[in-house]
């Protein structure tokens, strides 16, 4: 039998589990779902050692435990670091999903007519992770594991990582591989399947603008007392000029300018706007002037504010001119743009701009560096040779938007470039409503996985 058929045969077998895994709600973000996430944890473990892996094992950490297993088969071979994640994002809002975000369905939609799984985390990352457990069991049925395998799947990646860092210098032997394999990125389509050679980095920032020491009545008061959301809004916009360039002195001294050639090659890869902005219901895309729609989010930083509140929002109308503001801003960004660097800039520049009627105060939350890697790697040409065995077609490396901050650091501490061979969609809804990943990429992601090992063992040996 062969490991393609072993996959034919236990289709209904992988999907059920992978559905059971997605009931579990492991938000790591909220400390309601605790016992979740550890109950997540201990399902990998228990599929790891189902599968075949020996020293399986929960590794403590002060947060969520890394969930680690490997099979040896040879210590001369080559090493497969696998790496994923079995948290999810918060599901909420509830109320707009079409179905409970815990109790997967599987629907056609149009960009996947053989039917997608809605559920949290169908995409991001549990469908994803558990491809390649799935890809490690049926070579291991089949006796033909062409190269070692390690597994680490970690359980706090949507709230940054932030014990990983210490595990992994602490446990270098451990993970000693010859590449790192990730499956939680996302490709063109099924037809044009692509590996992801870039993510951006991430520098996330919570702001507080304080006017007057009380709520105020607006209209004694309003004209006269410096109105915090006002100033925030007026701060906040004056952050991008009018080619939405970000405005913080010192911000692009480190952005890389790409040759035209590179740029060229970026902008072949297929991308059509017109079902972009249908797809998003908008009638015109925004940006950065002089990039293209790819290299806004490929190559170029960028600032968003994610949440902002203050004063009333309940029903009708109250007076108030309000005491405090908020925002959530976040900076995309690109290599060499170091995040803590970038996170002093926007302080300084954001406290620099503050008018003396109020006082402002900036907490950087989470954030991680970019990350590139080559595609002249054996790594990188085994996913492609993968690719090609699996879909008939060359891959077509990418730069996507999102980050994964955990990439830089294998190529820091580990000296490895992550090879990101993933399989959602950009339109799958990750960290929305109705995320869903379709039943055919879990597939053939499945049997991709299986074939970049046999290519890997090849070119690592050459
Ligand atoms: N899997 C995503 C990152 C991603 C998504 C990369 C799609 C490429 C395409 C990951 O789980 C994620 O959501 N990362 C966060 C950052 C993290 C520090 C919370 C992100 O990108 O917002
Ligand atoms: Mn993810
Ligand atoms: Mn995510």
């Amino acid at each position: 039998m062969s490991v393609k058929q072993y996959i034919q045969d236990n289709k209904e077998k992988f999907l059920n589990e992978l559905l059971d895994l997605l009931r579990i709600p492991s938000v790591s973000a909220d400390p309601k779902f605790k016992d979740d996430v550890f109950a997540a944890a201990e399902f990998v473990r228990a599929s790891l050692e189902k599968a075949g892996a020996d020293n399986v094992e929960l590794c403590q950490t002060a947060g969520y435990p890394i969930v680690y297993g490997e099979k040896i088969i040879n210590p001369e071979l080559p090493t497969v670091l696998v790496y994923g994640h079995y948290d999810v994002q918060p599901a909420d809002p509830y109320e707009l999903w079409d179905s409970p975000p815990f109790e997967p369905v599987i629907k056609k939609t149009e960009r996947h007519p053989e039917g997608a799984i809605f559920a949290r985390g169908s995409a991001d990352d549990k469908g994803q992770f558990y491809m390649h457990v799935k890809a490690f069991e049926a070579m291991m049925a089949n006796e033909d594991l062409p190269c070692n395998i390690k597994f680490m799947i970690e359980g706090e990646e949507e709230v940054g990582s932030e014990h990983l860092d210490i595990f992994v210098k602490e446990n270098k032997e451990k993970l000693k591989a010859d590449v790192v394999l990730v499956s939680d990125t996302h490709m063109i389509s099924l037809e044009n399947p692509s590996v992801t050679v870039g993510l951006r980095g991430l520098a996330y920032m919570q702001v507080e603008v304080t006017g007057p020491n009380r709520d105020l009545h607006s209209g004694t008061y309003g004209g006269a007392v410096g109105n915090p959301i006002n100033i925030l809004c007026k701060m906040i916009a004056s952050l991008q000029d009018e080619n939405n360039h970000i405005t913080i002195p010192g911000f692009y001294d480190k952005v890389e300018d790409y040759s035209a050639d590179y740029r060229k090659a970026l902008n072949d890869a297929p991308f059509d706007l017109e079902a972009y902005k249908k797809e998003l219901d908008i009638k015109d895309v925004h940006g950065e002037k002089g990039y293209t729609t790819i290299e806004r989010v490929g190559i170029r930083p960028t600032l968003d504010v994610n949440g902002i509140w203050g004063g009333y929002t309940g029903e009708g109308a109250k007076t108030v001119l309000p005491s405090k503001a908020y925002a959530k801003i976040s900076m995309r960004l690109v290599p060499n743009q170091d995040h803590k660097e970038i996170a002093k800039l926007f302080e300084a520049h954001f406290k620099a701009i503050a008018p003396d009627s109020v006082k402002v105060k900036v907490t950087p939350h989470h954030g991680g560096q970019a990350a590139v890697v080559s595609t002249d790697t054996p790594g990188y040409r085994a996913a492609d040779l993968a690719i090609q065995e699996a879909f008939g077609k060359k891959a077509i490396p990418t730069r996507e938007g999102g980050s994964i901050p955990i990439c830089s650091l294998f190529q820091q501490e580990l000296g490895l470039d992550p090879i990101l061979l993933g399989f959602g969609l950009d339109t799958d809804a990750l960290h929305s409503p109705n995320e869903h990943y379709g039943v055919k990429n879990y597939y053939m992601g499945i049997e991709t996985i299986a074939l970049f090992f046999k290519h890997f063992k090849n070119e690592a040996s050459k």
